[in-house]
């Protein structure tokens, strides 16, 4: 299958590792350049390095989605640049296990700003340079426990997700008369990025749920956004795609 993002412009938010670079990676061999936006400058510096391969005009940013006057800094600069969005994947979160009572309001506030107001921001912002070409495509990387609740994973956390899946099919329908294709991916339990540091005993306990009998890669992720965001996918939007192995069905 042919999926030519050639000169494609890609911003990926949390790309300097785990999910967010390999969907980098993945995005840069189609021919996108790729915008590697991260907390973690040094981080996405070194995607950068690995992709410019693939993709030379690719560029690291700093930025911290959930903050609204820099992520309006960060799309302006975006602009100047490149004069133009085509793609936005909206990655960057932050998955805290801390049990219902432990849970914070200052860690609750953050998880939501992070995971869910950042979509927010982030779309705002460039939906009137999409409006102008009549096109683009949106990704939202939600989760399994959007769905399901948390699992091993914080309440706030699965909330967070929730609103993910619900946002994404809000804006579908408001950005679909616009020619702009907007849709989500719900990884399942994927060996890499916040399960990197997950004990063995809780990795085992995963795959005994997942039908599929193993866990995903960071890469099974990128390949399900690569089509997303490629004319094969030109009749799909407001999509939730399980990415899990079967661990959620429905
Ligand atoms: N790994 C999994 O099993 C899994 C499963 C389901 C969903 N997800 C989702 O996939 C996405 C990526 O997760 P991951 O596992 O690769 O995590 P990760 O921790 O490896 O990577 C997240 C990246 O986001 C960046 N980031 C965090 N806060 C930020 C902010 N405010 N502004 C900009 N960048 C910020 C981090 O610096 C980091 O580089 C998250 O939305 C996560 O919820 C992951």
């Amino acid at each position: 299958m042919k999926y030519d993002l050639n000169e494609k412009l890609a911003i990926v938010t949390g790309g300097g590792k785990g999910l967010g670079e390999a969907i980098s990676l993945a995005l840069a061999r189609e021919g996108a350049k790729v915008v590697v936006a991260d907390l973690d400058i040094n981080a996405a510096r070194r995607v950068v390095e690995k992709i410019k391969i693939y993709s030379p005009s690719s560029m690291a940013m700093k930025v911290d989605v959930s903050k609204k006057g820099e992520a309006k800094k960060f799309i302006k600069r975006v602009i100047q640049i490149y004069k133009g969005i085509d793609i936005l994947i909206n990655n960057a979160g932050i998955c805290p296990r801390t049990t219902f009572n432990q849970i914070k309001e200052k860690e609750w506030d953050q998880v939501f700003a992070i995971n869910l107001k950042s979509i927010f921001l982030l779309s705002q912002l460039i939906l009137p340079w999409m409006k102008k070409s009549c096109s683009g495509v949106v990704i939202n990387i939600a989760s399994a426990a959007g769905k399901t609740g948390g699992f091993g994973v914080g309440a706030h956390y699965a909330a967070s997700k929730a609103g993910v899946i619900s946002l994404t099919k809000s804006l579908a329908l408001e950005c679909a008369p616009l020619g702009i294709r907007v849709n989500a991916i719900a990884p399942g339990v994927i060996d890499g990025g916040v399960n990197i540091k997950v004990s063995p005993k809780l990795k085992k306990k995963y795959k005994c749920s997942i039908p599929l009998g193993f866990m995903g890669s960071p890469e099974d992720v990128a390949k399900a956004v690569v089509f997303l965001a490629s004319k094969n996918a030109s009749y799909i939007t407001g999509e939730i795609l399980d990415v899990n192995g079967g661990f959620v069905m429905d």
